[in-house]
C-alpha cells in the first residue's frame, strides 16, 4: 500500500493533494463546498478517472452536509450539486459512477425517513452520504489492491513495463489501477523495470508517475512518448500496460491520449498490451469506443507550461485529453472480479455480474495465480 493520499476527509471538509505542485511541493487544497470541489476537478488539483469520481462524491456529500446549516433542507440543491459536478469533465464514466451511486442514496434515504425537511433530516442525510462517499473511497482502495494481484500474476520475471500516464495513488483513492499492479507486482518481489512515457502535453508520467515510482524505489527510466517505438524496437519492452477513463461494452478503452499510439506499436512488435481498470470504469451502457466523449482542454496546456510559452502566440491548437484503442488492440482487460480476454462484450459483461458464466464465451479467469517472491 502507498503513503500517498490524493485526497482525505477531515470530517468537515474535502482535503485534496494539488498535483499541480507536484513533484516539487507537497500542497493539500481545502475543499468546503461542491463549487470548491467542481473548480478543482476541473483545473486538475484532483485528476486520474477514480480519483475524481471519489472527489465528485464528496462533493455531494459537503452541499449536503451545508444543509444542515440553513433553515429549511432543499432536497433540489443536491440535484443542482449533481449536475454541476457531472459537466467538470465528459470522458471518465468513473465520475457519473459514483454520482449515480450518490443518486441511489438520497432516494433511499427519502424513502425510509420520508421528505426530509428539519434540520435533524438533513444532519441524517448528510452522515449517510459523508459515510457513503468514505465507502467508494475505501472500496476502491480495496479494489485497486485486489487488480494488484491479478495483475502481477501476468507479469514475468524481471519485465520490463511501460506505462503512459498516472494511474497510481494520485490517479485513485490509493495503490492505483496500471501503476497499482506495477506497485504489486515489486512488493512481489519481482525485479521489474518501468518505462515511464511523459505523457505530452501534460506531463502526467514526467512530473506525476516518475514521483511516485521514485518515491517507492521502483527501477525506472523516464522517456519521451515518441522514444516509445524506438525501445520496443530494440526488443526492450516485454509489456505495456495503462489504465483507462471509460471501457466500452465492446471493450474499446478511452485512455490518455497517447495510449492508441502505443497500443498501435505494441501490436507492430508483438508486445502484450494490457489495460488495467476497476468496473467502476466499464460502462456497459456505451454500445462502442467511437460513442465516447472526449474531452478537449485549453490550449495552453500545449503551447506551453505555467510562464514558459514555446509556440507561436495565437497558433490555432487542437487537445484531446484522451483517445480510444479499439478492443482488438487490448491483451486483456485487468479488473477486481478478474481479467477479461477477447470478446470482451461477453467476458466484461460477465465479470460485472450482467450475464451469467454460461452465457459467456469468453475467457475469464477470477483467481489470480500469485507468484511467490524470490
Ligand atoms: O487527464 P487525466 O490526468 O485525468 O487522465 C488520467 C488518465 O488518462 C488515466 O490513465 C486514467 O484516468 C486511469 S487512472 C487510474
Amino acid at each position: 500500500m502507498s503513503t500517498i493520499e490524493s485526497l482525505r476527509w477531515n470530517g468537515a471538509r474535502l482535503e485534496l493533494l494539488d498535483q499541480r505542485e507536484l513533484p516539487h511541493q507537497q500542497i493539500y487544497v481545502r475543499c468546503s463546498n461542491e463549487h470548491e470541489v467542481a473548480r478543482a476537478i476541473t483545473d486538475m488539483v484532483i485528476r486520474g478517472a477514480p480519483a475524481i469520481g471519489c472527489a465528485a462524491a464528496y462533493g455531494i456529500a459537503l452541499a449536503a452536509l451545508d444543509q444542515v446549516r440553513q433553515p429549511h433542507l432543499q432536497i433540489s440543491r443536491l440535484a443542482t450539486t449533481d449536475a454541476l459536478l457531472r459537466a467538470t469533465r465528459p470522458t471518465a464514466v468513473n465520475l457519473a459512477w459514483a454520482l449515480d451511486q450518490m443518486a441511489a442514496q438520497i432516494t433511499r434515504y427519502r424513502t425510509e425517513a420520508g421528505e426530509p425537511a428539519d434540520v435533524g433530516a438533513a444532519q441524517g442525510l448528510a452522515n449517510r452520504l459523508i459515510a457513503f462517499a468514505a465507502h467508494l473511497h475505501a472500496q476502491d482502495i480495496t479494489s485497486n489492491q485486489i487488480m494488484g494481484q491479478h495483475g502481477a500474476a501476468l507479469i514475468p520475471r524481471g519485465a520490463r513495463i511501460l506505462t503512459h500516464c498516472n494511474t497510481g495513488a494520485l490517479a485513485t483513492a490509493g495503490h492505483g489501477t496500471a501503476l497499482g499492479v506495477v506497485r504489486s507486482t515489486w512488493q512481489q518481489g519481482n525485479p521489474i523495470h518501468v518505462w515511464v512515457c511523459e505523457t505530452r502535453p501534460y506531463l502526467q508520467g514526467a512530473r506525476l508517475t516518475a514521483w511516485e515510482l521514485l518515491t517507492e524505489g521502483i527501477p525506472m527510466q523516464l522517456i519521451s512518448d515518441t522514444m516509445a517505438g524506438h525501445f520496443m524496437q530494440r526488443g526492450e519492452v516485454d509489456l505495456v500496460i495503462v489504465g483507462a477513463d471509460r471501457i466500452a461494452a465492446n471493450g474499446d478503452v478511452a485512455n490518455k491520449i497517447g495510449t492508441y499510439t502505443l497500443a498501435v506499436l505494441a501490436a507492430r512488435h508483438q508486445i502484450p498490451f494490457y489495460v488495467a481498470a476497476p468496473l467502476s470504469t466499464y460502462d456497459a451502457a456505451t454500445a462502442h469506443g467511437a460513442d465516447i466523449p472526449i474531452e478537449e482542454r485549453a490550449a495552453h496546456e500545449l503551447t506551453g507550461y505555467r510562464d514558459q510559452v514555446w509556440a507561436p502566440h495565437d497558433v490555432a491548437v487542437r487537445n484531446p485529453a484522451f483517445d480510444v484503442t479499439p478492443a482488438e488492440l487490448v491483451s486483456a482487460i485487468i479488473t477486481e472480479s478478474g481479467v477479461a480476454r477477447a470478446p470482451y462484450r461477453d467476458s466484461l459483461a460477465a465479470l460485472a455480474g450482467n450475464i451469467t458464466p454460461d452465457e459467456c464465451r469468453s475467457v475469464v479467469s477470477t483467481r489470480p495465480n500469485v507468484p511467490t517472491a524470490a
